[in-house]
């Protein structure tokens, strides 16, 4: 059996449609529950329902074989484990943004920086400015700037509507290609390569 971490939210049903094409019985992820565990009706797979920057911390640990995760959140978490494929979906950029007629913000000595990436956060403006704060937020950070919290975000886009809808503009791209990818547990992948190598096979044939 391969234990699998697939990541609620906007991943969720991309992920489920990627495996039912690669044969795998993902039937039980429709279901309306909220069970944490579900089985494969063929108990081929065990999937994991987790916050999707939860996922690398299931793989690293070896409790999942295998997981999907954006890039950003890889970037962030920095664990120990291996990323095999690009799996092509969920495209964003992760970006600085702040309002437009204030870009210069960025030269600020004090510049205040809210984010759910803090370790990105801290590499990116490493040596950038006498004294940046960064502000940890677990969502909706496009409110950071709107309040007065901080000057500017560094957050993903993928659409640009929640900027535009807020006021804000994109300051400057720090990294582009943020998809979704599959990672596995570095001991698993030796242990159970027989059950994961052709599952990865049939991956790379249907994302062509
Ligand atoms: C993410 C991200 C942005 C938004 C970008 O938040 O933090 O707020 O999506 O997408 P867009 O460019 O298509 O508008 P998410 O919707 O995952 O929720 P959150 O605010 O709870 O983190």
């Amino acid at each position: 059996m391969i234990t699998f971490a697939l990541p609620k939210g906007r991943l969720a049903e991309k992920s489920a449609e990627l495996l039912a094409a690669c044969g795998v019985d993902t039937a039980v992820l429709a279901e309306d529950t909220r069970k944490l565990v579900l089985e494969s009706g063929d108990k081929a797979y065990r999937f994991f329902l987790v916050k999707p920057a939860d996922v690398p911390v299931y793989v690293e640990s070896g409790v999942a074989d295998l997981g999907i995760v954006g890039k950003d959140t890889l970037i962030e978490e920095g664990r120990d484990l291996y990323e095999m494929l690009d799996l092509k979906m969920g495209e964003c950029r992760l970006c600085i943004a702040g309002y437009p007629e204030r870009k210069d913000v960025l030269t600020n000595a004090h510049l205040r920086v809210a984010t759910k990436y803090v370790n990105t956060a801290k590499k990116v403006f490493a040596g950038r400015g006498e004294e940046i704060e960064i502000i940890p937020l677990h969502g909706s950070i496009e409110l950071a700037p709107v309040t007065g919290l901080a000057d500017v975000i560094l957050d993903v886009v993928q659409t640009g509507s929640t900027l535009k809808a807020n006021g804000l503009v994109v300051l400057e791209e720090i990294f582009t290609g943020i998809t979704a990818r599959l990672v596995a547990n570095k001991v698993s992948l030796k242990t159970k390569a027989a059950d994961i190598l052709p599952l990865i096979g049939k991956l790379k044939e249907v994302l062509g």
